[in-house]
């Protein structure tokens, strides 16, 4: 089993990456290690590239980011932490993918049309391509399962898809080029929303501050954030159907159960009658609660940058050799002649 996963560093980690992918990275880290298995996780900071940015924001954003993922558990003795641009071989496969990719598949790709909006005709090419690096990312390690939320869901099915035409194409049945990811998509936390509006989903690129709870936020502006968090004047219901039509107050009961590892029917029968006058400051407690510790370490980390950088330095090394058969097979299999 080899576990693979990347996020952007494009700002702070928040809520939503928490508990609907790196708990996971940190879980899966630890069951491999006790199997045998290997993860990979890394820093998208190619894929940062395909929106407008700060070259300076983005290398000090790159540092903060493994600092808050080893803030989080993710231990680099165990996996294999790393940044893309330091294993060159991503960006070398995603063109060698890219004559197998389809026009019409990525013209499906939904993140696209989200992220370029009415602007299409003056997104970046790295913004419509971008998937196709992500399958690169994935395929290059022969991945057997992707933890993410459920936004990249549609990413992999595509990633899949590169695969399976690729081996139909260039290799044989017997022996494929490349394996074929599963994703893994946490059933209890895998669409976590905005603060402010229950339908769209607590991102990095909300304007507002107030949207989203950043894993680097301090106590106070955490109460803040839940006490202003919408809501509805209903008190809540005791059981989780009561919830439906009710986006916001899914999203935080939602959080809620996530964090202390119960069910929301189990919140909910604690909770169930009360307001949001009891329920913000309950939640508001855990979130800190659960929060502190890593907040702390996050601080205490980034006071090292010699350390971090030393940290992304090995990964990438071990990525690079991973990594680097699977890059020959591929350029063998098209035909392509090195020498
Ligand atoms: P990114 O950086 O937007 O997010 C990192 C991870 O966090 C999850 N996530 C969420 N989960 C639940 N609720 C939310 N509101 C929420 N927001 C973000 C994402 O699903 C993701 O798992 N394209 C990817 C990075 C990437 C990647 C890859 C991931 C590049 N190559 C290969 C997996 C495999 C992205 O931009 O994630």
């Amino acid at each position: 089993m080899r576990i693979v996963s990347g996020i952007q560093p494009t700002g702070n980690l928040h809520l939503g990456n928490y508990l609907g992918a790196i708990r996971n990275w940190v879980r899966m880290q630890d069951d491999l290690a006790a199997q045998g298995g290997q993860s990979l996780y890394f820093l998208a900071d190619l894929h940062a590239i395909s929106m407008p940015h700060d070259p300076a924001e983005l290398a000090s954003n790159t540092l903060e980011m493994v600092a808050a993922l080893v803030a989080c558990g993710i231990d680099p003795d165990r996996s294999i932490l790393f940044n893309q641009a330091q294993v060159p071989q991503h960006a070398e496969l995603q063109w060698l993918l890219n004559g197998t990719a389809r026009m019409g598949w990525l013209n499906r790709m939904t993140q696209f049309k989200d992220k370029s909006g009415k602007n299409r005709e003056g997104a970046s090419v790295a913004l419509f391509t971008y998937p196709v690096l992500q399958a690169a990312d994935v395929l290059l390690y022969q991945a057997t399962h992707v933890p993410v939320g459920e936004d990249q869901k549609q990413h992999l099915e595509l990633a899949r898809d590169i695969a399976q035409k690729f081996n139909n194409d260039f290799a044989s049945e017997e022996a494929p080029v490349f394996t074929l990811p599963d994703p893994i998509i946490p059933p209890e936390a895998a669409r976590i929303m905005s603060l402010r509006d229950g339908t769209a989903k607590m991102s990095k690129s909300d304007p507002s501050e107030m949207s989203r709870i950043n894993l680097v936020d301090d106590a106070d502006t955490i109460m803040k954030k839940v006490k202003k968090a919408k809501t509805d004047p209903e008190p809540l219901p005791s059981e989780a159907k009561g919830l439906e039509g009710r986006a916001e107050a899914q999203n935080l009961v939602g959080i809620y159960a996530a964090l202390s590892g119960e069910s929301v029917d189990a919140v909910l029968a604690r909770f169930g009658g009360q307001g949001f006058g009891v329920f913000k400051p309950a939640l508001g407690e855990l979130l800190v609660e659960k929060l502190a510790p890593i907040n702390t370490r996050f601080v205490e980390l980034l006071q090292d940058r010699e350390a971090l950088d030393a940290i992304l330095a090995r990964g990438a090394a071990q990525a690079r050799e991973i990594g680097t058969p699977t890059l020959d097979a591929t350029y063998k299999a098209l035909g392509l002649v090195r020498g």
